[in-house]
């Protein structure tokens, strides 16, 4: 029988993880609070695989059997018999300290609980459970069927064989796994959080347009997207949530975030979601 993984959370991240494991084989229950979240999550499965389908890199009848091994749930529950769970929900402590701890009491004592945070500490995530032997961070990137890289992130208390059976899924979702302790945003908000933040504060203080600073990062340091572009693409407002836990639990003024990025936030630009951040997105 294929083991089940759980994923929480329907959003962005999660519906890319729920895909990427259904790809590899496994059978997968997506968990939301809401049926249109659910709804919004397979929507985006469907339009994923379908590039793939007229791209002539899957079979119509592959992406059936893909989408057919996703089961999307209201009910916690569903998750009983998983393997692994993977959470990726708001970055919000006490929402996914509330999970682990719901999610501790349900699975199987040798259930694996991951956490996609992107910067909250797995640590921590673990002392909401009885099980911080068996809690670990998986570090996906947006958008998850493309970007090769999973953060595997330890906790003070993971055990060696969880890091292994961790290590082995991602292989086996077709990711590379990189080791990292836990530590405020980890390695790779560590870094590029800066990076954003300082294009803010460059734009912030008329240093260059808007344009001009994405299109000086795209041209000359040959990166994908400009930090600009590339913050809108996260969303504005995990930017900022992340920028927070580097900078309170670091404690050093160069993680302070820039003033325009929480105005931002406030009036709610929060980039390509709300069809407006630093640009206007017309598709919303
Ligand atoms: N699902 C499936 N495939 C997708 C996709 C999706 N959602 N989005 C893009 N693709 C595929 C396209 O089909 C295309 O495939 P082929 O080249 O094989 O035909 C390929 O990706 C490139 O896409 P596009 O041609 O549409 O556009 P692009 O060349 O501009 O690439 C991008 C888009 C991959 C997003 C690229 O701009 C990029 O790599 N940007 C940087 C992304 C990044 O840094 N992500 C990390 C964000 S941080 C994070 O995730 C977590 C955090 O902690 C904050």
């Amino acid at each position: 029988m294929t083991e089940t993984i759980g994923v929480i959370g329907a959003g962005t991240m999660g519906n890319g993880i729920a895909q990427v494991a259904a790809r590899a084989g496994y059978t997968v229950v997506m968990r939301d609070v809401k049926d249109e979240f659910l709804e919004r999550g397979l929507k985006s499965i469907d339009r994923s695989l379908q590039r793939d389908v007229d791209k002539a890199r899957l079979a119509e009848e592959e992406k059936r059997a893909i989408v057919g091994r996703i089961t999307a749930t209201t009910e916690l529950g569903a998750l009983e018999g998983a393997a692994f769970v993977v959470e990726a929900v708001t970055e919000n402590f006490a929402v996914k300290s509330e999970i682990f701890r719901a999610l501790d009491e349900l699975c199987r004592p040798e259930a694996i609980l991951a956490s996609n945070t992107s910067s909250i500490s797995i640590t921590k995530l673990g002392g909401a459970t009885r099980r911080p032997d068996r809690v670990i961070g998986m570090h996906f990137r947006n958008p998850v069927p493309v970007m090769k890289l999973v953060e595997v992130i330890r906790g003070i208390a993971t055990s060696d064989e969880t890091y292994a059976r961790t290590h082995a899924l991602t292989e086996r979702l077709e990711k590379i796994p990189l080791e990292c302790n836990d530590s405020p945003g980890f390695v790779s908000n560590r870094v590029l959080m800066p990076m954003i933040n300082e294009a803010i504060f460059a734009l912030h203080e008329s240093v260059a347009t808007r344009e001009a600073i994405d299109g000086i990062m795209k041209l000359g340091m040959n990166h994908p997207m400009g930090p600009l572009t590339l913050a809108d693409f996260i969303g504005l407002d995990v930017c900022l949530a992340i920028l927070n836990v580097l900078h309170e639990e670091l404690g050093d003024p160069k993680y302070r975030p820039c003033p325009l990025l929480k105005r931002y936030v406030d009036a709610g630009w929060l980039g390509r979601k709300s069809g407006r951040g630093f640009y206007e997105y017309s598709d919303k």
